[in-house]
């Protein structure tokens, strides 16, 4: 078998801010074609991580490649290859989308016979076509977005680097911009996004890593990251009179972690049998009766804060 080409190579990186180590030796690796996901909670390491890929933070520790380029020593050819969109859009708002594009083509080195229909199949792509002669800064936050997302694409890049492409956009306009992102990969876009948000990293991507405190806590198809935690099962209840403090449950054995949801106690058990004979005893003991019970695997967002949390706990244990 022919092993995928690997665009991305990270080994053993490691930035530092002043005495503060804000990324720990991460390694990993992005094959071609791929939608590859970062995610984790604010300060995990994520901008860090794509500013050192992207040759605009120095690396302090470790290699990274890009197509086999050294991103320290060949920076220069590496940037011709990649498409960064930074977290904080970096467009002129007193220019038009036409004329934003325009300008990030010129500075992309676009030949100047080909700048002008590049720009215009961007903005067809993109659906901005009406908004051409409009300036920047009379854009909504999601068309903001996408024009920065255009003008990444100036130069045709291989791989595209998202950080957070999604972040303070409504329902529908994400929608949008991941429809978008799955259309460039389609085209053959590697796409390397980062983002705190499960549901999206779950959807979109076709590996995520999850980062926290600068370190790789878990790597992993959607599935495979589901499986990490397969032996954990949650309990949907809804009980009549309704509990006040749904945390007592958490002193029964075989209960991992209670919490609630749209008014439903949710308990994650790794022992069902016990669990469920621990609620049954104290619900009889406080004469209440089972209105909804459900029994189900854990959603991304469980399977996210548990891999964290386990790292927390060798961490606790590394320590002691
Ligand atoms: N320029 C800087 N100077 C000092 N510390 C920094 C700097 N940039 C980031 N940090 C720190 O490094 C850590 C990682 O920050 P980073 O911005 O990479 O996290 P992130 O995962 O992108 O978070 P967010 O979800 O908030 O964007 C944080 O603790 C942050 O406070
Ligand atoms: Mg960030």
């Amino acid at each position: 078998m022919i092993p995928l080409k690997h665009v991305i190579i990270a080994e053993k990186l490691v930035k530092y801010y002043g005495n503060f180590m804000a990324v720990k030796g991460i390694s990993f690796r992005v094959k071609e074609g791929e939608i590859y996901g970062f995610l984790g909670p604010n300060g995990a390491g994520k901008t860090t991580t794509v500013r050192m890929l992207c040759g605009l933070a120095k690396i302090n520790g470790g290699r990274a490649f890009i197509y086999g380029y050294d991103v320290t020593r060949e920076i220069k050819k590496v940037k011709k290859i990649i498409g960064v969109v930074p977290d904080i859009s970096n467009l002129y708002m007193e220019l038009s989308c036409f004329d934003n594009l325009m300008f990030c083509a010129e500075m992309y080195g676009v030949p100047r016979s080909e700048r002008k229909e590049k720009v215009l199949e961007l903005l067809e792509f993109f659906g901005l076509e009406n908004k051409k002669n409009v300036k920047f800064k009379a854009l909504s936050k999601g068309l903001r977005r996408r024009l920065t997302i255009a003008a990444a694409l100036v130069h045709n890049p291989k791989l595209l680097f998202l950080d957070e492409p999604t972040i303070g956009l409504d329902v529908k306009s994400k929608r949008q911009i991941w429809k978008l992102i799955r259309e460039l990969n389609k085209r053959g876009i590697t796409i390397f996004l980062t983002t705190h948000n499960i549901y999206e990293a779950f959807k979109l991507c076709d590996r995520i890593a999850i980062i926290n405190e600068g370190v790789i806590v878990a790597e992993g198809t959607p599935t495979e990251l589901r499986t990490m935690v397969s032996g954990s099962k949650i309990i949907e209840l809804q009980v009549h009179p309704p509990i006040r403090e749904p945390q007592v449950f958490s002193r029964i054995p075989g209960i991992v972690k209670v919490s609630t949801r749209q008014g439903a106690i949710r308990i994650m058990v790794n022992d069902v049998i016990t669990a469920l004979e621990g609620i049954i005893k104290l619900l009889k003991e406080s004469n209440r009766e089972i209105v909804m019970l459900n029994l189900m695997g854990a959603d991304a967002e469980e399977v996210f804060m548990k891999l964290i949390d386990r790292t927390k706990e060798s961490k606790k244990y590394s320590a002691g």
